[in-house]
């Protein structure tokens, strides 16, 4: 248990606002430190999929915490809106997993029956069915698996809100760089921000991609780094389709103001921040095979960004063992949009409640402890 008056977050994404913004409503005294603006990095590169059922491939543990945290979205929404006036997009119309061709339909028809099976809402569409949902896909599409619980939300305006709600709830939010996890034998005291020393009882450790560099300061071993996403972002006013497709593991995802996100690579080349020719390339082949009259729309922006990856591709939350005052909320890898909910969530019953409602065993950073200075 955390007495009230001192949490320290490291990194102000998704995860560490919503975390701050939780920890602040259940009474907390929280600082948030972050070198950029709330969300900068990974989250709001990605697309702001809500998908547990398009991302996982099996039941299991994170399909289970998907579900969980989807579940808090519709209220979240209206809390952000109710506090913060902003209107984070929340877009439920479903997602349809498009077949071109024998191949992906025999892994369509694969993904529908284990769903089915398992109780969750999931249609095999054919091609007129298809095409009356959206009018725009190519003729070629032989049909697609529609799951119309996937959804998604506008993720820069999901952080900014996050961020909005935190602060009106008391967060401080200090900008600034940590260089150093401060470490007095077995606790952890605070962090170095740009030669000032930060303490704290706790530091929630939500550095995205960057935790593991930033564990190392603490001699704690964290296999956490960069698995970078690109995405090419088109201008379509009016807006041409209404649902979340995909099409061989990459997607379009529109958005209210007419943006049209094309996503995206998984690379492992560490923090090298560029676009490149060719997965702007592999992405636009397929998208456009799936619906040709994308190819007509302006280019409006192209970026990349880093998923917090882990080797297991499981998040990391809950305490570093042995170690006083450390607890981890990193390596959501592609779903730290949906994930924050229930990270947030976790945390606060860890720390305020002393019992999380669901088994973070799965998920506890000791899975990842081998050696410690
Ligand atoms: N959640 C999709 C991605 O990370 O690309």
């Amino acid at each position: 248990m955390v007495r009230t008056g001192d949490v320290l977050v490291v990194g102000g994404g998704v995860i560490g606002c919503a975390i701050a913004y939780e920890l602040a409503k259940a009474g907390l005294f929280v600082t948030l430190v972050e070198r950029g603006t709330p969300g900068c990095e990974a989250s709001s590169a990605g697309a702001g999929m809500l998908a547990p059922q398009s991302e996982n491939a099996a039941l299991g543990p994170m399909l289970t915490l998907g579900l969980a945290s989807k579940a808090l979205y519709p209220d979240l929404a209206l809390e952000l809106r109710e506090r913060t006036g902003l209107d984070v997009e929340y877009e439920t119309r479903g997602d349809l997993h498009c077949f071109l061709d024998e191949g992906d339909e025999a892994v369509g028809r694969a993904a529908f029956a284990w769903q089915r099976e398992a109780g969750f809402k999931a249609e095999l569409l054919g091609r007129a069915d298809a095409l009356a949902l959206e009018p725009d896909l190519s003729p070629e599409v032989r049909g697609c698996l529609f799951l119309p619980e996937d959804h998604w939300v506008n993720n820069p305006r999901l952080v900014t809100a996050l961020a909005h709600a935190a602060a009106l709830e008391g967060v401080t939010f200090a900008r600034g760089e940590v260089g150093t996890i401060l470490r007095s034998k077995d606790r952890v005291t605070g962090v170095s921000v740009g030669g000032e020393t930060l303490r704290a009882a706790l530091v929630i450790l939500a550095a995205g991609a960057w935790s593991g560099q930033l564990a190392a300061t603490a001699g704690l071993r964290l296999p956490v780094g960069p698995a970078r996403g690109q995405i090419v972002c088109l201008e379509g006013i009016p807006r041409r389709h209404h649902h979340l497709l995909h099409v061989r593991g990459h997607y379009v995802v529109p958005r209210v103001n007419g943006e049209i996100l094309l996503g995206a690579s998984m690379e492992w080349v560490g923090f090298t921040k560029q676009v490149t020719a060719k997965v702007a390339r592999d992405i636009l082949d397929d998208v456009l095979r799936l619906v040709p009259s994308l190819g007509q729309l302006p280019i409006k922006a192209t970026w990349a960004g880093f998923r917090p990856w882990a080797p297991d591709e499981r998040p990391i939350i809950g305490p570093w063992p042995a170690l006083e005052g450390l607890v981890l909320a990193t390596g959501h890898f592609r779903n730290g949009i949906l994930l924050a909910p229930v990270t947030a969530r976790l945390v606060r019953e860890l720390l305020v409640d002393g019992k999380p409602s669901l088994d973070l065993t799965p998920f506890l950073p000791d899975r990842f402890v081998t050696e410690e200075r």
